[in-house]
């Protein structure tokens, strides 16, 4: 995993959206995948900025989207697709036939849906980014403490935890859907390249555990750990509790000079 700290969340957004930026210099019709939350708002609003300045271009890009919640509309408000739309899509250039979220209304088969999901990403030749939050629990997507290491896009059950941190964007508790379908870890782990954004000291427990902990299914994000390109960008606050934060930084600076080196061989 590359570990990379910064001052604050706005470089955290920086940092990610150069990622993108250099993934869609070199593959215009990229597919990435997409996370929602609160994280990756400052990141998409510098990616819309590169497209209304026309040095960025979406036109060619398709993207899959982590989870959503069971039962909901997309034209609910609440709903990660009109989530999508306001924070992104509405703003740039992407054809909108590109982009897929999972969906489960009340009542269709879960089953065929995910499958569907799974066979989707597949037809489009897999993901080449993945982007992730990182729930206080542990969560990449909605895959809640205990979910399989081996699990593929399915229905989850919300954890109390989780229903309280997204209780501010429902108006009572019968209004909040307690299950959601959610891209399995398995299938997080077959992009080809995976960033983690994390801010916050609120987060600071789960990048620790996910990051110097074992693997472990009760925290679902330290099945990055068996992934061979993960980025994960932290700001100082969630980042506080990592034991080997000295060597990360030593790891950068000795990148750094090997990068030299190697322009000046
Ligand atoms: C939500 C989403 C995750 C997101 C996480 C963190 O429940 N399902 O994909 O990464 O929680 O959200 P935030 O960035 O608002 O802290």
């Amino acid at each position: 995993m590359d570990i990379m700290i910064f001052k604050d969340c706005e470089a955290v957004a920086e940092a990610g959206a150069q990622v993108v930026r250099n993934l869609l210099a070199e593959k215009p019709a990229a597919v990435l995948g997409m996370a929602t939350g609160n994280t990756p708002i400052r990141m998409y609003k510098k990616l819309i900025a590169d497209c209304e300045n026309k040095t960025l271009s979406f036109k060619d890009v398709t993207t899959f989207n982590l989870d959503e919640y069971h039962g909901i509309s997309p034209r609910d408000p609440k709903s990660y697709r009109a989530y999508m739309q306001k924070e992104l899509f509405d703003h740039i250039d992407i054809d909108s036939s590109n982009t897929h979220l999972p969906a489960c209304a009340k009542g269709e088969d879960h089953r065929v849906l995910s499958h569907q999901y799974e066979a989707l990403i597949e037809a489009k030749g897999g993901i080449d980014l993945q982007i992730l939050g990182l729930g206080q629990n542990g969560h990449i997507g909605f895959n809640e403490p205990t979910s399989s290491l081996g699990s593929r896009t399915r229905i989850k059950t919300l954890t109390r935890g989780t229903l309280n941190d997204n209780r501010q964007y429902f108006d009572d508790d019968d209004a909040q859907p307690h299950l959601a379908i959610t891209m399995g870890i398995a299938t997080i782990l077959e992009a080809r390249r995976i960033m983690l954004l994390a801010t916050g000291e609120g987060k600071a427990d789960a990048v620790r555990q996910f990051v110097e902990g074992p693997v472990s299914a009760i925290c679902p994000a330290s099945a990055l750990q068996f992934h061979n390109d993960v980025i994960v960008l932290l700001d100082e606050p969630a980042a506080s509790s990592l034991a080997y934060r000295g060597y990360y930084e030593r790891v950068r600076e000795q990148k750094i000079y090997l990068a030299d080196q190697l322009k000046e061989g």
